[in-house]
């Protein structure tokens, strides 16, 4: 049985990877955002603000413990998923967690070329983005860095570049 969870900060290519790693190992890919969005049919950025991001975590981590509990699947969660209440623990004892780890700039670049909406970072210029970036992501490497994998993620602007990225995926968890 195969589960994979791919962690990493917003922009880290969680999806890209995500989606390029089930279809190569022939697996169904979940997105948790995605799955929340389809259960509560309303989109994230609405979810927050309706219950606040208090609300959206409980909310959260009760569908990562729907979803991680399926077989044979590659799961990518939200950026902040693994650092509230003991989710990082709960995704480490079910799955092969692998923390997708980018710099500010890459994660930045990803940001602006990417279409989804982002409550967190709505409305910043691209110096409080980069600002903000930083600052955050310091706060969460704790949490990120108790997957039990971590790969360096370099800009993801080319077919061939998220190819490789699975490839060492699949080398180091051997799958
Ligand atoms: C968040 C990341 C988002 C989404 C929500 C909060 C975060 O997911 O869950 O906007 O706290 O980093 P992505 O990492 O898929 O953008």
């Amino acid at each position: 049985m195969v589960r994979v969870i791919l962690i990493g900060y917003m922009g880290a290519g969680k999806t890209t990877v995500g989606k390029a790693l089930a279809a190569a190992l022939g697996l169904v890919f979940y997105d948790l955002d995605w799955y929340i969005t389809m259960r509560y049919r309303k989109s994230v950025s609405e979810i927050f603000a309706e219950r606040g991001e208090e609300g959206f975590r409980d909310l959260e981590r009760r569908m990562l413990h729907e979803v991680a509990e399926f077989e044979n699947v590659v799961i990518s969660c939200g950026g902040g998923t693994p650092c509230f209440y003991d989710n990082m623990e709960y995704m480490n004892t079910l799955a092969d967690t692998i923390y997708l780890k980018a710099e500010p700039d890459v994660l930045a670049m990803h940001l602006k070329m990417g279409k989804g909406k982002r409550p967190l970072i709505e409305g910043k210029t691209p110096e409080e983005l980069e600002e903000y970036i930083q600052k955050s992501l310091l706060e969460r490497e704790q949490y990120y860095t108790k997957a039990k994998y971590t790969i360096d993620i370099s800009l993801l602007d080319t077919f061939t570049k998220i190819d490789e990225c699975v490839r060492i995926i699949r080398e180091m968890v051997k799958i």
